[in-house]
């Protein structure tokens, strides 16, 4: 048994990461043929694309996928921390699995992501939840073959969660959920250590991928006919840091640009990193897409120290204005969080006032939730959730205002809408997302098949959508 250690997670060490290749052990190959399998992914898109190696590892192991979990030999909750509610919706899961396992006893029960991170998470499957039958973590996905074998053959609950990252391990198989829209991941981990945030212990230290390998997946996914990638990691803009002198996510950026996809996105940029190199190379390129998430966080520089962010209101307001100079309409998203402790009616004002000045095209914004181990779990946190929810109420009305005004200025121009399907509602309706990463419903009297670009004319504009016509 291997168990997860926040004392280790928290540790930093300069280091080369080896890179490992990996192979799957012939004598697992088909093993579980004629097996079904249901796999769940809670969280973000590093989860997801977690979840399409993980979904082919099980099909090389003879599985296939079904989407009922009544109806699966085996269960697999890939999960997510970083809210409290991420944790009660897996653990509202494994409430139902314990269920399905009374009625159907050779049921196997597995659970990975970051939850397996977590010491307290593991500790209540050990002691609550044995009919788990198997833990592993973020940082061994890919001995998920050997752990499942281990848990089937010795018939106990075997978990196995890597305390530290380790090797970096490449070329393992990948099923993926779309054929013209993939994530690459380009940087795991994190070493920014914002104050609320319990990603740099269940994700680890950060380690950006060789280049080579990240180009040769996108080379790849271009010959495969791909339209669209976005390179991935919870701070792409600290690529190359540890391992390169000078190449940074402005040469990875620059570099996949020349691969010819047509269209290149990228997530989530902390706006501490964030170089002038960087909006030179945005404004340079146009199968960039001119669309940045920026988590702002608060609009107080007085909570931003607190939350360890690096930045003050100045400089955040000082990136975003360069941006939105430089790059003719682009569009800028952003998080927020409300009831950080120790944030009071006027910080909280400053946020308010920022939203006003920024006028973000899109924002999720949430509720602090103190998480197990993380600093700001401990500071004392006098505002009742009663006055936390009127400043979240509060600020989603003023935000989802500037989603329709911006949305309005796009009313009589043109883009290009990378189409995802036909609508079901309504006939010759085709819906996609534009250039901004904004929905687009129109109408076309073509035939129009999934991963086309097609230029479309807006006629309309909502708040969570635009309404247009193919331009035929
Ligand atoms: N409480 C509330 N929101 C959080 N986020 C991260 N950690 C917490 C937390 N403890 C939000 C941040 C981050 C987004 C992915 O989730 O806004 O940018
Ligand atoms: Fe993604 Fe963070 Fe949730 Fe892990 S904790 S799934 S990295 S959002």
């Amino acid at each position: 048994m291997k168990l997860p250690n926040y004392k280790e997670a928290a540790k930093r060490e300069k280091k080369d990461y080896k890179t490992v290749r990996y192979e799957l052990d012939q004598n697992f190959s088909d093993k579980y043929s004629g097996k079904t399998y249901f796999l769940k992914t809670y969280g973000c898109q590093m989860n997801e694309r977690d979840s399409e190696t993980i979904k082919a590892m099980l099909e090389e192991l003879g599985f296939h996928e079904v989407d009922d979990y009544k109806n699966a030999d085996l269960v697999l909750l890939n999960t997510c921390s970083i809210r409290e509610n991420a944790h009660n919706k897996a653990f509202g899961m494994l409430g139902r699995l314990k269920h399905q396992k009374e009625q159907n006893k050779d049921l196997i029960i597995g659970l990975c992501g970051c939850m397996a991170q977590e010491q307290g998470v593991v500790d209540s499957i050990l002691n609550d939840y044995k009919f788990v039958n198997f833990v592993f973590g973020t940082h061994n996905m890919h001995r998920l073959p050997v752990i499942l074998n281990e848990a089937v053959t010795k018939q106990k609950q075997e978990i196995e969660v890597f305390a530290k990252e380790e090797d970096l391990i490449e070329e393992m198989p990948v099923k993926r959920d779309n054929d013209y829209k993939a994530f690459v991941n380009i940087i795991y981990g994190c070493d920014k250590f914002c104050t609320y945030c319990i990603v740099p212990y269940t994700r680890g230290g950060q380690r950006s991928r060789k280049k080579e390998d990240i180009l040769k997946e996108i080379e790849e996914l271009v010959s495969l006919g791909y339209k669209e990638i976005t390179l991935l990691g919870q701070n792409v803009n600290a690529y190359g840091k540890d391992l390169y002198e000078e190449y940074s996510l402005g040469e990875l950026l620059e570099d996949t640009s020349k691969t010819n996809i047509p269209r290149i996105r990228f997530m989530t940029s902390h706006p501490w990193d964030f170089t002038d190199k960087m909006v030179e190379i945005l404004e340079k390129y146009p199968n960039i897409m001119p669309s940045v998430h920026l988590p702002v966080q608060s609009g107080s520089s007085k909570v931003l120290k607190l939350m360890g962010r690096k930045y003050t209101r100045e400089s955040y307001l000082e990136l975003f204005h360069k941006l939105k100079k430089s790059v003719p309409n682009i569009s800028i998203s952003t998080d927020i969080i409300v009831g950080f402790p120790s944030e009071e009616e006027e910080d909280f004002e400053e946020t308010l006032s920022l939203v006003k000045e920024c006028k973000f095209d899109n924002a999720f914004t949430f509720i602090f939730s103190p998480r197990e181990n993380t600093p700001a779990a401990k500071l004392e946190d006098k505002t009742s959730l009663e006055e936390k929810e009127r400043r979240l109420h509060k600020l989603n009305e003023l935000v989802n205002g500037y989603f329709l005004e911006n949305n309005k200025k796009l009313v009589d121009q043109n883009v290009i809408v990378l189409t995802e399907g036909k609508s079901e509602k309504k006939n010759d309706y085709y819906y996609g997302y534009n250039e901004y990463n904004k929905l687009v419903n129109f109408k076309s009297d073509k035939d129009i098949k999934p991963g086309e670009l097609v230029s479309v004319k807006i006629v309309d504009a909502k708040t969570w959508s635009l309404d247009g016509e193919a331009n035929e």
